[in-house]
């Protein structure tokens, strides 16, 4: 054990940042739009915020729960709390799963920081299809795109170099409501555009005949990643959090943040995108591809662009900083390397791995796994199979090992607990939470 004292987030404010700086990324303002624009708008998103309240919230409370008692890292808490046989190891899952994520998402944030020095060099008046070949030969080129990736993760590593307190709540207190900031000024352009209507109509005006059930998985599926939760990355975090802090409201905010940064980056995009008569269900080219389309015709595109941009790589490094935390603390905590090295060697492995997700887009594309090419493997395996089996794991643990005491007595810290809440969230971590993960784990792999 480990006889330091542990470093710990100094204000509530700083916790917010932190954690909604982990949950708001890629996933809120790359994917998210792009899903709901296949998945039928405004129907989709009735569905996700129903999965944000009924699973979401719990097992993010769950984690926390789980690192504030145990005040270790993902792998190290279980063992803390008195897990035996193969409990003992749900926490290497997340360490497994951080690693994974963060060789694609890195690649993901380093395209993002790409455009803010293209959106900048303002390669104007290019035709609809120049503007997707461009991003077509920049993603696969074997050089460029590893080079950005490399940056993101060196930005990542010297961040959590200065630890807790000073590296991660000091950046995501400033970086946070910077985001926020920007986030409403696309909104206030995007909505003021004509024909914009039609774009807000798709995203708030449900029909139902449009959602399908693979919709429906999509949601729950995406809660998760979107709210970070099944790697363990809450349950670091959560072993950072004082005792003076109320964990529900905290899980509450987070939550809140999250969806509503979603929905406000939807809102910059999708009105955007129909007011200038493209589709929204475009894919995963939605942010790339599309939105430079739109820019291009705006007027002040090159200011907007040039927000937009810092906006996705601001959230993408906020998420970044906190998986990388994840094997960080293992590291440090579970194999005794001093902090600074830990940091060291795990931005070195995230970084090869990220390099090799990036080729596999190009030169190495005909290495594939189940007709999955390598960055598509990564994040297949990582979103569909280890978040969601950490995530009921997570929840059995809580609901059947931890227990309604343990769990009444950590809460009770910072606030007071409800009878018929504390009822209601174990019934859910016993049952609901692990049986809802189960059929959308069956399902998506079939
Ligand atoms: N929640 C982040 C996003 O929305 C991604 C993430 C997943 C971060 C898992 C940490 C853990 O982009």
């Amino acid at each position: 054990m480990n006889t330091q004292k542990r470093d710990t987030f100094r204000s509530k404010f700083g916790v917010l940042a932190a954690a909604a700086g982990s949950a708001i990324g890629l996933g809120n303002i790359w994917k998210f739009p792009y899903i709901t624009g296949q998945n039928g708008g405004a129907a989709f998103l009735f569905v996700y915020l129903g999965f944000i309240v009924l699973i979401g919230v719990p097992i993010m409370l769950s984690e926390f729960i789980i690192g504030r008692k145990s005040q270790a890292n993902a792998y190290g808490a279980f063992k803390r709390l008195g897990a035996n046989g193969l409990w003992r190891h749900i926490g290497i899952l997340g360490v497994l799963a951080a690693f994974m994520i963060l060789s694609f998402y890195g690649v993901v944030a380093g395209w993002s920081l790409r455009y803010i020095t293209y959106a900048i060099q303002n390669s104007s008046n290019l035709t609809p299809e120049q503007i997707a070949e461009s991003f077509n030969s920049f993603i696969t080129n074997p050089t460029q795109p590893i080079i950005y990736q490399l940056s993101v993760m060196l930005i990542t590593g010297a961040i959590l170099i200065f630890g807790v307190q000073k590296g991660i709540e000091n950046t995501s207190k400033i970086l946070m409501p910077i985001m926020l900031i920007i986030v409403v000024i696309l909104d206030i352009k995007s909505i003021t555009l004509e024909g914009a209507t039609e774009g807000l109509d798709f995203l708030f005006n449900p029909d139902f005949s449009k959602l399908t059930f693979h919709g429906v998985l999509i949601a729950l599926g995406h809660a998760f990643f979107s709210l970070s939760l099944g790697m363990g990355c809450l349950i670091t975090y959560g072993s950072y959090i004082n005792r003076d802090n109320n964990l529900l409201s905290t899980a509450v905010n987070v939550s809140v943040a999250d969806t509503l940064i979603a929905i406000l980056a939807s809102i910059a995009i999708i009105p955007a995108v129909f007011a200038f008569g493209l589709e929204p269900s475009q894919g995963p080219g939605l942010i790339f591809i599309t939105l430079p389309n739109v820019f291009q015709q705006m007027q002040g595109g090159l200011f907007f662009s040039i927000l937009f941009f810092i906006l996705l790589t601001i959230a993408a490094l906020t998420s970044a900083i906190s998986i990388m935390e994840v094997s960080v603390a293992f590291f440090h905590e579970e194999l005794k390397i001093k902090r600074r090295i830990s940091v060291i060697l795990v931005t070195a492995l995230t970084s090869m791995l990220g390099v090799i997700c990036s080729l596999s887009l190009g030169i190495y594309s005909d290495y594939t796994c189940f007709g999955k090419n390598i960055f598509d493997l990564m994040d297949f395996i990582s979103s569909n199979i280890l978040l969601p089996c950490g995530g009921c794991l997570i929840s059995l643990f809580v609901g059947w090992k931890m227990g309604q005491k343990m769990v009444e007595k950590e809460l009770e810290h910072g606030s007071t607990v409800k009878i018929w809440f504390l009822k209601t969230f174990i019934f859910i971590v016993k049952f609901v939470a692990p049986i809802a993960i189960l059929i959308v784990f069956v399902s998506g792999l079939i």
